[in-house]
C-alpha cells in the first residue's frame, strides 16, 4: 500500500486509488496515492481508478490534480506500482503510442502555458535572456504595452507591472483568461482584430481613427511596448510608443521546429509569400535598432505525446495536422523516437531591441 487515506500527509483522504493486485469481489480494490488534494477538491473523472485506467492505456491526471500533485510524488507512486516504472522504463518515455496520444488529446491547453511539455520538450537556452531584458526596463517606464499578450502568463510574470499596463490579445479564447489573470495585478486587457498583428501595418483602405489593421490606442502613449512570440506592425509600434520610448521583442523564427513538419511530412507555413513585399522595418519609422540578434538553439521532443501536444496547441506549424490523418506518420516517428531516444530538432527566435528617436 502506498499510503492510506490516514497517513495521506495529513491532508484527509487521498482520491486517487491505486491497484496492489487485489480484487475485491470483481472491483479492484483500491489503496491510496500519495496525493494531497481532498476529495471535494478533486473532482476530475480522471484518475478515480489507477489501475483501471493503466490496464485500460488510459492513465490521465484531471488539471487540478497535475497542478496540485507535484509531479514527483505521481512518479514516486508509479515506480513503487507499475513493474515497467521499477524497471527503470518510465511510461512517458516508454509508454504505447495509442496511451501517449490518447493523453495529449485529452490534456488541457489554456491561454499559452505550455506546462504540459515539462520534461518532455527539453531545449538548450537562448543566448539571450527577454525576460531579464523588460525587467531592466521596467523601473523607468510608468506605461506598458504587451503585444499578444496570449493568456497573460508571461506578463503577469514580470509583476509589479507600470502604473499603466495594457495587453493587447486577438484570439478570441484567449482575450477573457488574459483579462483574469492580468486584472488582479492591474494591467487591462484589450481584445483586438487579429488583423491588428498584420506586420504591414495599417491599412489605407478603411476610414477611421483607427482602421481594421490598427490597434485602438492613442499616439505616443507608451513608455515601453513589448512583444514576445506575437507579430506587430512597426508602424503601430512606432505611433504607440512615446519620443526616448524602447520596444522589445523576442519572435518566433521561420525555421522553427523544422524536423516535425520534415519528419511527418506536413506542410510549413509560409507567412510571406515569396516575391511579395517585405513588411517595413522598425528603421522606416523613426525607430534606432540597438540590437538585433537570432538564434537556433537545439530542442528534443521526447515521445509523440508531447509532439502531438504541441501541434495540437499551435495549429500553424502544420496547418492541416490532425491526429487521423497522420496517424500513420505519426506511429512511424513513434518507433523511431523509441529507439533513438527523441525527436531533435531546433528551435528558432529572433531578438529586437529598439528605441524610439
Ligand atoms: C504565440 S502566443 C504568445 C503569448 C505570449 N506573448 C507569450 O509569450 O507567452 C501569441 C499569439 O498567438 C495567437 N494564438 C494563440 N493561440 C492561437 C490559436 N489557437 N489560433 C490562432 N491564434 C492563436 C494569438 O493571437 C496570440 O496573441
Amino acid at each position: 500500500m502506498i499510503g492510506s487515506p490516514e497517513n495521506s500527509a495529513g491532508v484527509g483522504r487521498a482520491y486517487s486509488r491505486i491497484n496492489d493486485g487485489r480484487t475485491n469481489g470483481g472491483r479492484v480494490r483500491p489503496t491510496y496515492a500519495r496525493c494531497r488534494i481532498t476529495p471535494t477538491k478533486h473532482r476530475g473523472p480522471t484518475c478515480r481508478n489507477f489501475a483501471e485506467g493503466w490496464r485500460s492505456s488510459s492513465i490521465r491526471w484531471s488539471a487540478n490534480h497535475r497542478r496540485r500533485c507535484p509531479a514527483s510524488w505521481r512518479k514516486e507512486t508509479l515506480r513503487k506500482t507499475i513493474p515497467a516504472f521499477r524497471n527503470g522504463t518510465e511510461p512517458f518515455m516508454r509508454g504505447d503510442f495509442e496511451r501517449l496520444i490518447h493523453d495529449a488529446e485529452r490534456a488541457n491547453f489554456s491561454g499559452w502555458d505550455f506546462g504540459f511539455l515539462r520534461d518532455r520538450l527539453i531545449e538548450d537556452p537562448l543566448p539571450w535572456d527577454y525576460v531579464r531584458r523588460v525587467r531592466q526596463q521596467l523601473p523607468a517606464a510608468s506605461t506598458m504595452l504587451d503585444l499578444c499578450t496570449g493568456g497573460g502568463e508571461r506578463l503577469a510574470s514580470l509583476a509589479p507591472l507600470p502604473q499603466c499596463t495594457i495587453a493587447t490579445e486577438s484570439y478570441p479564447p484567449n482575450a477573457p483568461i488574459a483579462s483574469h489573470r492580468l486584472r488582479k495585478l492591474g494591467a487591462v486587457v484589450v481584445q483586438v482584430d487579429e488583423e491588428t498583428q498584420n506586420c504591414f501595418g495599417p491599412s489605407g483602405a478603411q476610414d477611421g481613427r483607427h482602421p481594421r489593421r490598427g490597434l485602438p490606442l492613442a499616439d505616443s502613449s507608451f513608455d515601453l511596448i513589448i512583444c514576445r512570440h506575437g507579430s506587430y506592425s512597426s508602424e503601430e509600434v512606432a505611433r504607440l510608443l512615446r519620443p526616448g520610448g524602447t520596444f522589445i521583442s523576442q519572435l518566433v523564427g521561420e525555421d522553427n521546429y523544422p524536423d516535425l513538419n520534415s519528419r511527418l511530412a506536413g506542410p510549413r507555413t509560409v507567412w510571406i509569400p515569396p516575391g511579395s513585399p517585405e513588411p517595413p522595418t522598425l528603421e522606416e519609422f523613426g525607430l534606432d535598432v540597438l540590437e538585433r540578434r537570432e538564434a537556433k538553439p537545439q530542442s528534443i521532443f521526447k515521445d509523440i505525446g508531447a509532439i502531438v501536444y504541441y501541434l495540437k496547441a499551435v495549429p500553424w506549424q502544420i496547418a492541416d495536422f490532425g491526429v487521423e490523418r497522420y496517424l500513420d506518420r505519426l506511429r512511424h516517428l513513434h518507433e523511431e523516437m523509441r529507439d533513438t531516444g527523441g525527436l531533435r530538432t531546433h528551435y528558432h527566435r529572433h531578438l529586437v531591441v529598439a528605441r524610439k528617436r
